[in-house]
């Protein structure tokens, strides 16, 4: 698709131009292997994003040991520090605003934003969810395809909206269900395609080639 309709919003241009890299922050809770797979694309030659931030709500998570390793700030902010999830997200925003991110990266990130949150960072918040969204949204949900019968399942990477997995889907990848499949190894195969599909949709938004049109996320060619 080479021609956008006029209307149609870039998230994101215009908010980086100081310099030419992409800052990304990536919110994790858990083993971060999407943390890894995009700290992997920011080391090749000529990828233009670099994680400033990595910020769990879990003291052990190893998302902020390989944050530490790979050189990013490791921020760990500890639900039980704060009274209620609006006290939580506003202490989210503030390290977000000290690090001055232009991406926000939900990366296996346990918790469900507030409104405030989310508006404040629409079109520049980003998720990754391991099914072909609107199918099986939420908790588990290589489980629920499993137990639904799908024969394709698959992964959504998509912006953040108000809902729960809810928002206009940037890039999906399918993969097949097989008849012995387990839990375990659909998940597996989903997150194969997770780590090949994150950084490409990080890249196509640090290149500027994304326009939210309503509910659609255009891709604009590479010019
Ligand atoms: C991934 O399956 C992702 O799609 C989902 O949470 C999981 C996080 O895994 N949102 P990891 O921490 O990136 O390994």
């Amino acid at each position: 698709m080479s021609d956008l309709p006029s209307r149609c919003r870039r998230p994101g241009v215009g908010r980086h131009v100081s310099s030419d890299v992409l800052r990304l922050a990536v919110l994790a809770s858990g083993r971060g292997s999407n943390l890894a797979a995009i700290l992997d694309a920011c080391r090749r030659p000529g990828y233009p994003a670099r994680v400033v931030v990595v910020v769990s709500d879990r003291e052990g998570a190893p998302a902020l040991e390989r944050a530490r390793e790979a050189g990013a700030e490791a921020v760990c902010l500890d639900p039980k520090a704060y009274g209620d999830r609006s006290a939580y997200d506003t202490a989210l925003l503030a390290t977000l605003e000290h690090h001055r991110p232009g991406l926000v990266c939900l990366a296996g990130f346990m918790r469900v934003l507030t409104p405030t949150f989310v508006r404040a960072w629409t079109g520049r918040l980003m998720n990754i969810h391991p099914s072909l969204l609107p199918a099986f949204p939420g908790l588990h949900a290589q489980r629920q395809a499993l137990e639904y019968g799908v024969r394709i399942a698959g992964v959504t990477v998509h912006f953040v909206d108000e809902g729960v997995d809810t928002g206009p889907i940037i890039v999906q990848a399918s993969v097949p269900v097989l008849p012995d499949d387990s839990q375990d190894s659909l998940s597996a195969r989903i997150l194969g395609e997770e780590h090949r599909l994150y950084p490409e949709a990080i890249r196509l938004f640090a290149e500027g080639r994304l326009c939210i049109t309503g509910r659609r996320v255009l891709v604009k060619e590479r010019a």
